[in-house]
């Protein structure tokens, strides 16, 4: 069970009065504080493109502590991790040099499960195993319950650490089986962690080498991310006007504009075709009249993608 709240009541109200919390705002500054503190800690949060942050805040995704109504921490998270409703993941955390120590970092975490969907019960992280930050989580009554393995340039071990909502209460912990996305652009299985063992104790099997041919895949997959994208705007401007050179597909209640070939309005072999293209993006109800694909989060399918954890019991 995550204990922030009681940690928070704990501190004399005189050292935490003058902190507060808001969502991030679109626009340059808070764009510019959130990218100047990942890229002075960049070691322990990773990194995310400038679109990927806009895109959360613009999302609400982003919480900023203020101290003396200045930026001084922040948080990045969002619930429907691996499209699963009731699990909420924090991406990024940070605190400027300054302000740490102070229950800012905590402060964050209580906002983020206070301001959480209703239905969110779990809450994980990835965190690399040989930073501090792992007591912090600990601290907030987060367990470590799963690892994976980092890129293999850095040759790492992540963390996956979950903690309760209220909510949650008797919530078994779970973990995802494997982890595809970021930056490593690789599947990674994940492993359970044993009752008992510690996330510094933590060894993981060698990574298998990639085969050439995944090689090659890997390598063209990551320059095609490199490569620029038209911008929604002009996506957007190009299926209004009937260039016809995308479908809108909502999901989740977020609109995406998916490239469709030919360059026409496409039938239901045409949009199952964008699907096969776009594996877990959209999900399609048959039938539906119109280009407009309505999606809902899927938590049915999200049984096969974790894995409960071993020897720990609902609290
Ligand atoms: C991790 C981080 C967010 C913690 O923020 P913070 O505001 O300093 O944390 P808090 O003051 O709320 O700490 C609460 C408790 O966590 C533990 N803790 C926090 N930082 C710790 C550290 N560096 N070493 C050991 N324990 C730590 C302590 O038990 C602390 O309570 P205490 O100060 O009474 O001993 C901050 O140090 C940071 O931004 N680090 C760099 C970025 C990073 O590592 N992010 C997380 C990536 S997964």
């Amino acid at each position: 069970m995550i204990r922030t709240a009681q940690q928070l009541a704990a501190l004399p109200e005189s050292e935490h009065k003058c902190v507060s919390i808001r969502s991030a705002i679109p626009g340059a500054k808070d764009l510019a504080f959130l990218d100047s503190l990942q890229k002075k800690y960049s070691n322990q949060v990773g990194f995310l493109p400038t679109v990927a942050l806009q895109a959360n805040i613009e999302r609400a995704n982003v919480s900023i502590a203020l101290e003396n109504d200045e930026p001084a921490a922040y948080l990045l998270g969002k619930g429907n991790y691996l499209r699963d409703p009731h699990f909420g993941i924090i991406y990024q955390a940070a605190v400027s040099y300054d302000a740490r120590r102070r229950l800012m970092g905590t402060a964050l975490v209580q906002h983020f499960i206070d301001h959480m969907a209703p239905g969110i019960r779990l809450i994980g992280l990835w965190c690399a195993q040989d930073i501090e930050a792992n007591e912090f989580w600990n601290a907030c009554g987060f367990e470590a319950i799963a690892a994976r393995h980092g890129s293999r340039r850095k040759g790492r071990v992540h963390i996956f650490w979950v903690g309760r909502t209220p909510r949650g209460r008797h919530e078994p912990l779970r973990y995802p089986k494997c982890t595809r996305g970021g930056l490593m652009r690789e599947q990674r299985e994940v492993f359970g962690l044993q009752p008992g063992e510690e996330y510094k104790e933590v060894v993981l099997p060698e990574l298998a080498p990639l085969a050439e041919g995944e090689k090659s895949a890997k390598k063209k997959r990551t320059n095609r991310a490199r490569q620029p994208r038209a911008s929604l705007a002009a996506m957007q401007r190009a299926f209004r006007y009937g260039q016809g050179k995308h479908i809108c597909v909502v999901v989740a209640g977020v609109t995406k504009y998916l490239p469709v070939a030919p360059f026409e309005m496409p039938n239901f072999t045409d949009l199952a075709r964008v699907m096969v293209a776009v594996p877990g993006e959209a999900r399609t109800k048959p039938g539906v009249p119109s280009n407009v694909v309505r999606a809902g989060p899927s938590g049915g399918r999200s049984k096969e993608l974790w894995t409960p954890a071993t020897g720990v019991d609902a609290a």
